[in-house]
C-alpha cells in the first residue's frame, strides 16, 4: 500500500529520499510528505496528489539534511490531503513519523490520548501512533527507542513505521508487524524501504525486519534490533540477505508506460518462470520449492486456492487444470471471504495461496487460517522473499521480474506457467494423464512464449478495437471453461485501468439476467478460441445478435464461423484449450491499455489502487 523510505547517512537525504518515493509510488500515489532533520529541528513538506506535486513544491525550499523520512500515501482513514498525508508530528514538532498499515485499535488510543488533552491534526489512525509514543517517552522518562517498543505494545494491527526525533538528530528508529520494511546497508549509509526499490540503486546488501522488529540506527554504532514481544528486550543480531532486484528492472526501458513494458515483457516473463523446471531429457517436470511436500501434495484430498483480484481469476484457470489434470477437487475462494467464512479445512488438504506481491493482507490471513488448521500450505508469488514466501510451508516463484504498472499482466500469465507445471508435475506422479497429453502439454507450454509474442504484433489492430469500446460506458466480456476466467480477467483490466463498466460472465449464464443489457451500444468480447464448448459459444453469441450486441472476438487462427459474426476478431495462435489463457488474455490486455489511453487515463497509476494491498 504506502510506500515508506527513509536515510541516514552523509549525503543530502533529500534527492535520495524523493528518488525513491518516485520509485514506491506504485504503491499508493493520494498524497506525499517527506521530513528533514535540520539544524533548527525537523522540518517537513507535505502535498496531496502524486510525488511530481511535492517535488514541485520543495523547488527552492531549504531541503538540506542527512536524515529523513518520506511517504507516499493510499488513503486508509481520512481522505487524501495535505493534512491527512504523512509524515505526522507530534505536538511540540520534535518527532516525526510515517506508517504503512493500518493501527485498528486506535479509536480507543486516540480517545485516550484525547482524555489527556492531546491534539490530533488528521484523521488517520497513523497519528495514534506518534502521540503515543510521545506520550510513552515523557511519561516514563525512556528512551525514544524504548518509548516505541512499550507503544507498539499497545498497538494492534499492522505497521512499517520510521521515526526521527530532535532529542537525537542523529537516529533512525525504524519497526514493523505485518508489512514489510528493509534496511539498506550501504557505505557509511543506510536507506530503509517498504520494499527493495528505493534501496538496490545504493546497495544490495539488507536486513529485512521480521514482525515486532524495532531497529535502532545509527551512523556512530551497529543496527540495535530488538523485538517488542521479547520481555527482556535483548538485542539480536541482523541477518544481511542480498536483495534480487535490479535496478533496469525497475525501468520503463524506451516503454511510454510500465504496464505495456511489462505486457510486452510476457514472452520472457512466461519463458522464465519454467527456465529450469522442465527437464526434456529425463522427461520430468519439477518444482524445487514444493519438492519436500510433494508427497502431501499427491495425497491430497483436495485443493483449496485463495487469493484476490488477477491472482484470484489465475486460481480459477488453476481449477480446471487441476480437475482435469490431477484429478482431484478444487475450491477456489477470494481470501477475503475464505478468512472470515470458518471454512472446512482437513488435514490432507492442500491450501494454494497465489499472490503476485506476497503482501496480500486478506491472502496471507487465509495462509494463516490454513495452517492454523493443520493444511499443507504452498504460495505461488512474483517477490523473493515476500512475507507470503516466508510464511508458507513451500512454494514456487512465478519469477516474472518486477511488476510496476498496477494493473497485474506479466505476472498473470507467469502465474498460470507456474500452476500448469504444478499440475503437469503432480498429473504425470499421479498417473492421472496419459504420456501423449503430457508430452503435448509440456510441448505446447514450451511454446507460449513465441505465440504471446506473435500475439502482441496486433497492438495495432487492437489499437483500432479500443477506438470503438472507448467511446462505450460499458463492456461485457465472455467467455466459457477455462476462458471464462479470462472473461473476467478481461473485464477487471478495462474497469481498473479506463474506468469503463465492464462485467465478465459465462457465455451462458448471460441469459439468466444479463441480457437484459444488450443492445447496440453494449460491446461484448467473446473469449472464443478453439475449445470444447466451441459450438456452444456460437449459438451463445447468435443469442446476443439477435439482440443487436456488437461482438468483438478473440478466436483461434483460421476461425471462419464466430469471424464472420463479429464486428472486429482478434486471431490467436492454437495452443492446447487448457493453455489457451496464456494466448487470450493478451489481446485483452492490450484493449484495455488502449482504451485507457485514449480516455487519457493514467494506466500506471490508475486512480483508487494500489498494487499490493497490505491492509484488509
Ligand atoms: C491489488 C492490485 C491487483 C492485484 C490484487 C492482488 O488489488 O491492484 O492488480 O491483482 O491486489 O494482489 P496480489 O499481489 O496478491 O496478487
Amino acid at each position: 500500500m504506502c510506500g515508506i523510505v527513509a536515510y541516514l547517512g552523509q549525503k543530502e537525504a533529500y534527492p535520495i529520499l524523493l528518488g525513491g518515493l518516485h520509485r514506491l509510488e506504485y504503491r499508493g500515489y493520494d498524497s506525499a510528505g517527506i521530513a528533514l532533520m535540520q539544524s533548527s529541528g525537523i522540518t517537513m513538506y507535505k502535498k496531496k496528489g502524486r510525488v511530481d506535486e511535492l517535488q514541485k513544491f520543495c523547488n527552492n525550499l531549504d531541503t538540506s539534511g542527512s536524515l529523513g523520512i518520506a511517504h507516499t500515501r493510499w488513503a486508509t482513514h481520512g481522505e487524501p490531503s495535505e493534512q491527512n498525508a504523512h509524515p505526522h508530528v507530534s505536538e511540540d514538532g520534535s518527532m516525526a513519523l510515517i506508517h504503512n498499515g493500518i493501527v485498528e485499535n486506535y479509536i480507543i488510543l486516540k480517545q485516550q490520548l484525547v482524555n489527556q488533552g492531546v491534539i490530533f491534526q488528521s484523521d488517520t489512525d497513523t497519528e495514534v501512533l506518534v502521540h503515543l509514543i510521545k506520550n510513552v517517552q515523557d511519561k516514563e522518562k525512556v528512551s525514544l527507542p524504548e518509548a516505541v517498543i512499550i507503544a507498539l505494545r499497545m498497538v494492534e494491527g499492522t505497521y512499517a513505521i520510521a521515526i526521527i526525533s530532535k532529542d537525537d538528530p542523529n537516529q533512525l528508529i525504524v519497526a514493523k508487524k505485518g508489512t514489510p520494511l528493509l534496511i539498506g546497508i550501504g557505505d557509511n549509509e543506510y536507506i530503509i524501504g517498504s520494499d527493495g526499490a528505493p534501496i538496490v540503486e545504493y546497495t544490495k546488501q539488507v536486513i529485512y525486519l521480521e514482525d515486532g522488529d524495532v531497529g535502532v540506527i545509527r551512523i556512530d554504532k551497529p543496527i540495535q534490533i530488538s523485538n517488542v514481544n521479547d520481555s527482556k528486550n535483548l538485542h539480536r543480531s541482523p541477518y544481511i540477505q542480498t536483495l534480487e532486484l535490479n535496478l533496469e528492472q525497475l525501468e520503463k526501458g524506451g516503454f511510454d508506460t510500465y504496464m505495456l513494458k511489462e505486457i510486452y515483457e510476457q514472452p520472457k516473463a512466461v519463458r522464465d518462470s519454467m527456465r529450469g523446471r522442465i527437464n526434456l531429457e529425463k522427461d520430468v517436470v519439477s518444482l524445487g520449492g514444493i519438492l519436500e511436500y510433494e508427497q502431501k501434495m499427491l495425497n491430497a484430498r483436495r485443493f483449496i486456492i485463495v487469493a484476490c483480484g488477477t491472482s484470484w481469476h489465475a486460481g480459477l484457470v488453476a481449477e480446471h487444470l487441476f480437475e482435469t489434470l490431477v484429478r482431484v477437487p478444487v475450491e477456489v475462494e477470494y481470501a477475503s471471504e475464505f478468512r472470515y467464512r470458518n471454512p472446512v479445512i482437513y488435514e490432507d488438504d492442500v491450501l494454494i495461496a497465489i499472490s503476485q506481491s506476497g503482501e496480500t493482507a486478506d491472502t496471507l490471513a487465509a495462509v494463516e487460517i490454513g495452517k492454523k488448521r493443520g493444511a499443507t500450505v504452498i504460495g505461488i508469488c512474483n517477490v523473493v522473499g515476500s512475507t507470503m514466501a516466508r510464511e508458507t510451508m513451500a512454494g514456487s516463484y512465478s519469477h516474472a521480474g518486477p511488476e510496476i504498472g498496477v494493473a497485474c499482466t506479466k505476472t498473470f500469465t507467469a502465474q498460470i506457467t507456474v500452476l500448469a507445471l504444478m499440475a503437469l508435475s503432480l498429473a504425470k506422479k499421479k498417473g492421472t494423464i496419459s504420456m501423449s497429453q503430457y508430452h503435448k502439454l509440456i510441448n505446447d507450454l514450451e511454446s507460449a512464449p513465441d505465440k504471446i509474442e506473435s500475439v502482441l504484433h496486433y497492438e495495432q489492430q487492437i489499437q483500432r478495437i479500443a477506438q470503438y469500446v472507448a467511446t462505450k460506458p460499458n463492456a461485457m466480456f465472455l467467455g466459457r471453461g477455462v476462458n471464462f476466467p479470462i472473461a473476467l480477467e478481461g473485464a477487471l483490466k478495462l474497469k481498473e485501468i479506463s474506468y469503463i463498466h465492464a462485467e465478465g460472465y459465462p457465455a451462458a449464464e448471460i441469459k439468466h439476467g444479463p441480457i437484459a443489457l444488450i443492445d447496440t451500444n453494449m460491446p461484448v468480447i467473446v473469449v472464443a478460441p478453439e475449445q470444447h464448448t466451441y459450438d456452444k459459444v456460437v449459438s451463445n453469441i447468435q443469442e446476443i445478435i439477435a439482440r443487436k450486441g456488437t461482438i468483438i472476438s478473440i478466436v483461434t487462427e483460421g476461425d471462419s464461423v464466430i469471424k464472420k459474426m463479429s464486428k472486429f476478431t482478434i486471431e490467436v495462435p492454437k495452443i492446447d484449450e487448457l493453455l489457451t489463457p496464456l494466448v487470450t488474455t493478451i489481446p485483452l490486455q492490450i484493449l484495455a491499455y488502449h482504451v485507457a489511453l485514449i480516455r487519457d487515463c493514467d494506466v500506471d497509476k490508475p486512480r483508487n489502487l494500489a498494487k499490493s494491498v497490505s491492509v484488509e
